[in-house]
């Protein structure tokens, strides 16, 4: 991806650096965050230095390869095997990260030189990560008219991945082709990934859009504005229900009621067969303060944090909900776009 006119991705490692867009200066501030070791790039996650499912998992697996590195050789296992339980507890919800971090441990324990294979499972699983979004724009692209106008919820764009994203990639293809389209995104509260991200993301691509606020979506349905929406996904049961950010659910809903097809773009590694349905997927429960406060941009350019809701009032913060395979159209991945249903994932593995 594009930023002014350099290529880059959302995580890489160079070294035995972890290197990150600090997605919480954006879309204000433009910054490389370095992360010198596991436990740095633990908190980069924990802290949404860097977020969305594929990225996440991505730097996950780089965060194993940290680990192996600084691992002494006499303790090498238990080093390892300590740093894979902080890892995996960094953030529950996103399914790419247990992947990727068992993937290298796996991967690393059947090698001689388990440092090297480390390093070089955790750069296989980014370039995955990359190819395989290519690969759901090229398909989800089929599903974009021209003139077609896709809402979308969160942001599922490159940022969320190493390279091109998951929900944007068909929109990104469809760019590419010439075809003429509109998005419209979803603020997405508490953190406001839809206004800050993906609106960020769009504008650098030249794609045209506007943001809505997150209670627009059911009111533009209804006057037939939207022709379909795009989602990414976090998690995705055996079973095709889906766990997304929080709000996805009542979209799925609307669309529903409202003839919208709705689907979802995700990655393989993002399946989890060991979860049943949604039930079995755990839900991250983030801090009241992503609700009660928002932070902005000052008109003289100084980055401030307010209180938006009445002094001392509670309020809970769920950052996921699942929408049950009933209300998704299809599930787009780089294998094919595919119905949300237990005998059509099954085939994928
Ligand atoms: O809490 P986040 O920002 O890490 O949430 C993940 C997401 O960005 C969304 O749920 C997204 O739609 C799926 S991740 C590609």
């Amino acid at each position: 991806m594009r930023v002014g006119n350099k290529n880059f991705r959302t995580v890489w490692l160079q070294g035995s650096s972890v290197f990150l867009i600090e997605q919480n200066l954006l879309p204000f501030d433009f910054k490389i965050f370095e992360s010198k070791s596991y436990q740095e790039t633990c908190r980069a996650i924990k802290t949404m230095i860097v977020r969305g499912a594929g990225a996440i998992g991505a730097t996950a697996g780089f965060a194993m390869a940290q680990a192996f590195l600084e691992a002494p050789e006499k303790e090498l296992w238990s080093f390892v095997e300590q740093a894979k339980k902080e890892i995996e507890a960094a953030r529950p919800t996103a399914q790419n990260l247990f992947f990727a971090v068992n993937r290298v441990y796996e991967v690393a324990k059947q090698a001689s030189e388990s440092k090297q294979s480390a390093v070089a499972e955790a750069q296989k699983i980014a370039d995955e990560d990359a190819e395989n979004c290519r690969k759901i724009g090229e398909f989800g692209s089929q599903l974009i008219q021209d003139g077609s106008n896709i809402e979308t919820h969160c942001n599922a764009g490159w940022l969320a991945f190493v390279d091109y994203g998951s929900a944007l990639s068909p929109v990104y293809a469809a760019k590419k082709k010439g075809q003429k389209i509109f998005v419209y995104i979803d603020e997405t509260r508490p953190r406001g990934q839809g206004a800050r991200l993906t609106a960020w993301e769009l504008k650098n691509e030249n794609v045209p859009h506007t943001i809505i606020s997150d209670n627009a979506g059911a009111h533009l349905m209804s006057h037939g504005k939207v022709d379909l929406m795009i989602v990414g996904a976090d998690r995705i049961a055996a079973n095709g229900d889906v766990a997304n950010k929080i709000g996805t659910l009542e979209k799925a809903i609307c669309a529903k009621e409202y003839g919208v097809p709705f689907y979802v773009a995700a990655p393989t590694s993002t399946f989890d067969l060991n979860c049943k349905s949604g039930k079995d997927i755990p839900i991250e429960e983030r801090s009241q303060d992503e609700v009660l406060y928002q932070s902005g941009i000052t008109d003289d350019k100084r980055i401030e944090k307010i209180l938006v809701c009445s002094p001392g009032s509670p309020a809970i913060n769920p950052a996921f909900d699942v929408t049950p395979a009933k209300y998704i159209a299809g599930i787009i991945t780089e294998k094919g776009i595919i119905e949300a249903s237990e005998s059509n994932i099954k085939k994928l593995f």
